[in-house]
């Protein structure tokens, strides 16, 4: 049983450990890969770990998202990317996220508020937001969202590259994953995600359920209507990836098969080559419990 737990897993190309899978490190202070825009940029960095700090102990302390003022540069750079990213979303965005954008009233004027977006799905679909200082590791978030808890950063993007971030921010989070939490579909199906993932002490199971999360929750295509819709986070925050998710050429789109998705390896550093379409959101909860039944997973 060890040696299968400390066997190696591939993941984005390269083996891994499965127990770092289950019990991932935790990163106490900011940082900012070589690459990364802000670097030299010293007030942006202030800025940074400021929001680090602010969002790790109210995560920690469980106090809610802190009320954030946002200052002028962060506000020039939601008022260009949300305006471009709301004209693809109108033509291109599955019909159940555009619902919800409308219900929670996301402008393109103003940075919204987690507390006040968290505080309406609280009253719609019983899930609540959790003020993240950056991308938490994968087992940590899914065990936030076993408890109906969504991690989502405060920061924005650096100015330099406004359609650009090599990390999950504001925009990301705000614009791609908490409007579709207000349906009550994709709030259960998010939630047993997280409770499996949390209650398997199995490396390759989390690794399943990821790659299941991502070609879903993240990258996920949807039909409706006889059409193919974008849902995933990853490509409704990026006005690059709506069209290429779409209509390049260079893109896979296959139906989503689950024993070939939970197969299938992906490479967050790059835009994405590979997709899934699933029929509806019913089905992907189905699929979900099939899969947790199959893994053994006593969470249904
Ligand atoms: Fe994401």
């Amino acid at each position: 049983m060890w040696m299968k737990e400390a066997s190696t897993l591939i993941e984005y190309g390269a083996p891994i450990d499965a127990r770092t899978m289950v019990a991932p490190p935790d990163v106490t202070e900011l940082e900012l890969e070589p690459s990364h825009p802000g670097l030299g940029d010293e007030e942006y960095v202030r800025r940074r770990k400021e929001l680090f700090a602010l969002c790790r102990r109210h995560r920690l302390e469980r106090l809610g998202p802190p009320i954030i003022r946002y200052n002028a540069e962060e506000t020039r750079i939601w008022r260009e990317v949300s305006p471009k990213l709301d004209d693809l979303h109108q033509k291109h965005a599955s019909q159940i996220y555009l619902k919800a954008k409308r219900d929670l009233a996301i402008t393109q004027e103003e940075i919204p508020q987690l507390r006040h977006l968290s505080d309406r799905l609280r009253r719609e679909t019983e899930m609540h937001l959790v003020p993240a200082e950056g991308a938490l590791p994968y087992r940590t978030f899914y065990e936030y969202i076993a408890d109906r808890g969504f991690p989502v950063t405060q920061f924005i993007r650096h100015g330099s590259h406004p359609e650009f971030t090599p990390e999950p921010d504001m925009i990301h989070d705000c614009l791609g994953h908490v409007p579709p939490l207000m349906n009550r579909d994709y709030a259960e199906l998010l939630t047993l995600i997280g409770k499996a993932v949390a209650s398997t002490d199995r490396g390759e199971q989390v690794l399943a359920l990821k790659r299941f999360s991502w070609f879903s929750i993240e990258f996920g295509l949807i039909e409706e209507a006889g059409e193919v819709k974008v849902f995933g986070a990853g490509i409704l925050s990026s006005t690059g990836e709506i069209p290429n998710s779409l209509f390049s050429p260079a893109v896979t789109r296959r139906p989503f098969v689950t024993d070939v998705v939970i197969n299938t390896d992906y490479d967050p550093a790059r835009m994405q080559d590979n997709l899934f379409v699933a029929p509806s959101l019913p089905f992907l909860r189905r699929e979900l419990e099939g899969l947790v039944r199959r893994f053994e997973i006593p969470v249904l």
